[in-house]
């Protein structure tokens, strides 16, 4: 039996962000490495709402290396943790606790076993990527566990081998995972183009579309469009190198217009690319294209983009506002477009940030129910709604980057070395 029955356990315990891209990764030229075939952007959301919190323990005691993910015990045989742990272990470093009497050297590292509990802030169910928040997490836990010297950019490189996108997870604000030519990937790494206090006006509405569909995974997905799909291939050697540059300089000047145009192109590009795959990948659904139509009409109207709209591989939808006063405008539209379903209350229906409905001036859902239809609605008298078709929202912002947490937010305890 795995416990910590006459040893110590050390622990340590960090918290990492998910983050959502604008410029998509999708297509790898390496599978085992994790390269990917084009660079990509995306922004950091903040923790606060949605993230993965990490608890790795060490203990002479351990008998293996175990895992508990929200509080099931989860197989660790698979590759890629496999790579993420053996490449933190060949850089860990001596660790000297004096209060707990503990001096572990670099190569007793080689020998002891770890648990690692880590645990979601955001339903697993919803649909939200969690791989990337949850490798960024556990490869920058171990690494401060283990007392690894190497820089962010290094550790990106590691947690890309858990899953792509996760290297983008270990900075906050705005990040690129530069593709890197090198066979070996040692230039496959994230770099941080802005932090998050850089545009922080931004607000991020998430709406979580209701779907009983269990959808193809991002892994097996791009496989397929790498293959098959001539599209990708276009897209990128001649349109993301191109549209990279673009953005970089968007986000620089905080050009919303054209920060949006490109965001949305680049959605709906990637959606393309799924559609032009052998079989065809549908991950966006009807409410998805509603959502689409309602951004699209009301950017219309305005003469100029409202807000960006962008879509990974699930229908739901990622909308990104300017400022706090688009954000509620926005709000309204969805409100009365996509109501809760009838008789549910207004709490629930908005998690993260709540204070947005209070600015759109939405208190109840009575306030709901007497929302006007926006005044690009075309027939005012007959406008179709659609309610229930979204399961709720989040509201939220661009956020920071891992952060290492206190002991007392420990997931493991810290004699028995079990989950909390
Ligand atoms: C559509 O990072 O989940 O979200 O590297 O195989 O683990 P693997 O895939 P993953 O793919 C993410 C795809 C995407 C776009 C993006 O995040 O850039």
């Amino acid at each position: 039996m795995a416990g910590a029955q006459g040893g110590w356990v050390l622990t340590a315990t960090a918290r990492s962000p998910t983050n959502i891209a604008v410029i998509k990764y999708w297509g790898k030229r390496d599978e085992t490495l994790i390269l990917p075939v084009n660079d990509s952007i995306s922004v950091t959301l903040d923790p606060d709402h949605l993230s993965a919190t990490t608890t790795v323990a060490v203990s002479p005691s351990f008998d293996r290396d175990r895992m508990w993910l929200n509080g099931t015990e989860i197989s660790l045989s698979g590759g890629r943790f496999q790579n993420c742990l053996r490449e933190i272990r060949q850089r860990a470093r001596d660790v000297e606790n004096k209060e707990k009497g503990i001096h572990i050297r670099k190569e007793d590292w080689e020998k002891l076993h770890v648990h690692i509990a880590s645990y979601n802030n955001f339903p697993t169910a919803a649909g939200l990527a969690s791989s990337a928040a949850g490798f960024a997490c556990l490869v920058f836990t171990l690494a401060k566990l283990m007392n690894v010297s190497e820089d962010g950019a290094a550790l990106s490189s590691i947690a890309r081998q858990g899953s792509g996108s996760a290297c983008r997870s270990l900075y906050g604000g705005f990040v690129k995972w530069v593709k890197g030519e090198a066979a070996n990937g040692s230039d496959s790494i994230a770099v941080q183009l802005v932090d998050e206090s850089y545009w922080n006006d931004l607000v991020v509405i998430i709406a979580v579309v209701s779907s009983r569909q269990k959808e193809t995974s991002s892994t097996s997905g791009m496989r397929d469009s790498v293959v098959t799909s001539t599209l990708l291939q276009h897209r990128a050697e001649v349109i993301v190198p191109s549209r990279i540059l673009q953005m970089e300089e968007a986000i620089k000047n905080r050009n919303f217009g054209s920060f949006a145009r490109l965001t949305c192109a680049d959605s709906n590009q990637f959606h393309a690319v799924c559609l032009d795959t052998t079989p065809p990948i549908f991950y966006m659904n009807d409410t998805s294209h509603r959502v689409i139509n309602t951004v699209e009409r009301w950017s219309q109207f305005e003469g100029a983009p409202q807000v960006a709209y962008t879509f990974d591989a699930g229908p739901n939808a990622v909308l990104i506002a300017p400022s706090r006063e688009v954000a509620s405008l926005l709000l309204q539209r969805l409100l009365f477009f996509f109501p809760p379903p009838p008789d549910t209350k207004l709490e629930g229906y908005m998690v993260g940030d709540t204070s947005i409905l209070q600015e759109a001036g939405v208190h109840s859902a009575e306030d709901v129910a007497s929302l006007p239809p926006p005044p690009e609605t075309k027939d005012k008298n007959n406008a179709q709604k659609y309610p229930g078709s979204i399961s709720y929202f989040i509201c939220t912002r661009p956020g920071k980057g891992p952060i290492l947490l206190s002991e007392d937010q420990s997931l493991i305890h810290p004699v028995t070395g079990m989950p909390k």
